[in-house]
């Protein structure tokens, strides 16, 4: 069961995490049935609070709120008082007042949700903060794995790219292990770290060696923005060496999916030919983030009654 916020996966359960994707297996209906929407979160509402950009995180959760009958709002904080110095708590503390009872948030500085849920009344939900943690992102994720599969024990999901600096691979480890998935993590020593491994994860810069026979391929964009040095000497070289190509995927079982949180660098990570190839389900994780992020709002409004 769900506390009052969401914060990551590492301190969330096996039960838990199964109990969000069951829930949103029956909230998916209602992103294509109209008819179906209803007023499960009684006009309760939502703020985005987006330090970083973002397309599919915070559109999906917009819509996942308004599709359950809240009142969605964007606090647009590139022209919000946060640009005049007003602190992270402060700004949290005035939309407490205002009546808001989620607080959906993205920061670049790792530990920032669970600062903000320290200090709030409102359910925070951690929309990815720095390197840390992309909790929604791994039970999308998750769900588009189970939805395929049918579960976890045994699957051998690779997880390939920029490890270092990815909240979405700590993320999808935590969970997937969890829930007994053997998980490798594979990409150039530059962009991983041995210490992975304390994860319960493999960890190797063999490519080919970790797609061999994978049921799942999920692939990480570079993430240039927190790069200080270029680990690579140029994108050319990262996708000659590490990008996936439609040749390397015939080393994964034949109906592998091949994933990818978006956005994609066409040509870097995967060739086009693998983005748009018939194993590939990335336009798929983004609609079932639609239902997954429903799920988490209901059942974050059902363990908080308070909140009514
Ligand atoms: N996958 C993901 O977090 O995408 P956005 O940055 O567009 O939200």
């Amino acid at each position: 069961m769900l506390g009052k916020d969401l914060l990551g996966l590492r301190d969330l359960s096996g039960e838990t995490i199964m109990e969000i994707l069951t829930a949103a297996r029956e909230m998916k209906k209602k992103i294509d049935d109209p008819g179906l929407r209803d007023n499960t979160l009684n006009k309760s509402s939502i703020i985005a609070m987006f330090y970083e950009n973002s397309t599919r995180t915070k559109t999906s959760f917009m819509l996942a709120g308004a599709y359950l009958g809240g009142i969605v709002q964007d606090l647009g904080v590139a022209t919000s008082s946060v640009n005049k110095g007003e602190s992270l708590i402060d700004t949290g503390l005035n939309l407490d007042k205002m009546g808001v009872k989620f607080m959906i948030m993205r920061h670049q500085m790792t530990g920032a949700s669970a600062v903000l849920a320290r200090n709030v009344k409102a359910c925070v939900i951690n929309a990815g903060d720095g390197t840390n943690e992309h909790p929604t992102q791994a039970l999308l994720d998750m769900y588009t794995i189970y939805d395929y599969l049918g579960g976890f024990k045994g699957l051998k999901v690779v997880i390939l790219g920029d490890i270092s600096h990815s909240r979405v691979a700590r993320s999808n480890a935590f969970g997937l292990v969890k829930l007994g998935a053997e998980v490798t993590l594979a990409g150039p020593s530059t962009l991983i770290s041995g210490s992975m491994k304390s994860l319960g994860v493999k960890v190797t810069s063999d490519i080919k060696g970790a797609i061999a026979d994978a049921d799942v391929v999920m692939g990480l964009r570079v993430q240039f923005e927190r790069q200080k040095n270029m680990p690579f000497p140029n994108t050319r070289e990262y996708s000659t060496l590490y990008g996936i190509n439609s040749g390397l995927l015939q080393y994964a079982k034949k109906d592998a999916l091949v994933m990818h949180p978006g956005p994609v660098n066409r040509g870097v990570e995967f060739s086009t030919d693998v983005v748009d190839g018939k194993n590939s389900v990335i336009n798929i994780q983004v609609k079932n983030g639609v239902a997954v992020r429903m799920a988490i709002l209901k059942l974050l409004y059902e363990a908080n009654p308070d909140l009514n």
